[in-house]
């Protein structure tokens, strides 16, 4: 279950609902599906691509996807930095970047352009679709762990194109989640 932050309206919002609308207003899609009662999140990329075929094959006629993969990003990923550093930065896609999350936790931040900049922190269950040529940026939160499946419309690969007035040096990737309250000491106060 996502986290919405407008940091300049100082704005949280983590009702499900709320966040839906919120995204769906933003031209984004975002949904939550059931996780572990269908597919251990852990278990080998070719049973969770086979758990969720129904819904994927729907994704991929709605959207032109032909392709569908799990990546799965761990602390001590080889060359993870280089890795994040290319998604860290403003960028669009040419086709729309959907991702279903199963374990970790991420950060997207979305620059609608006549609207303030927002993020959207996810984890195990959301999948969000930010739509080709919307400018935004990811990032992984402390735990540095993220599984997620990843659709495709072109297989020759998964490119971002920057933006020469990328606002990103402007924002900090902070998660909020559940995990994260006890480690900045704010749980109870
Ligand atoms: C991507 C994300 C992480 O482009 O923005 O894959
Ligand atoms: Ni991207």
């Amino acid at each position: 279950m996502a986290i919405v932050t407008v940091p300049a309206e100082a704005r949280r919002i983590t009702d499900p609902a709320e966040i839906k609308e919120f995204l769906n207003a933003h031209g984004l899609r975002y949904e939550v599906w059931p996780l572990e009662d269908r597919v251990d999140p852990a278990a080998p990329a070719e049973t969770i691509l086979a758990a969720y075929a129904p819904e994927l094959d729907q994704l991929k006629q709605e959207g032109g996807f032909v392709t569908a993969d799990v990546i799965d990003i761990y602390p001590d990923t080889p060359n993870l930095d280089a890795m994040l550093e290319k998604f860290n930065k403003e960028h669009t896609h040419t086709e729309d970047e959907v991702r279903y999350i199963l374990q970790g936790h991420g950060v997207f931040h979305i620059n609608p352009g006549d609207r303030p900049v927002f993020a959207i922190e996810v984890w195990g269950g959301d999948l969000i679709s930010v739509p080709l040529g919307t400018r935004h940026w990811f990032d992984l939160c402390g735990d540095r762990r993220i599984r997620a499946i990843r659709l495709f419309q072109d297989t020759s690969g998964w490119t971002p194109h920057y933006l020469p007035d990328g606002v990103h040096p402007g924002y900090e990737p902070l998660c909020f989640g559940p995990t994260w309250l006890p480690a900045v000491g704010k749980a109870d106060s």
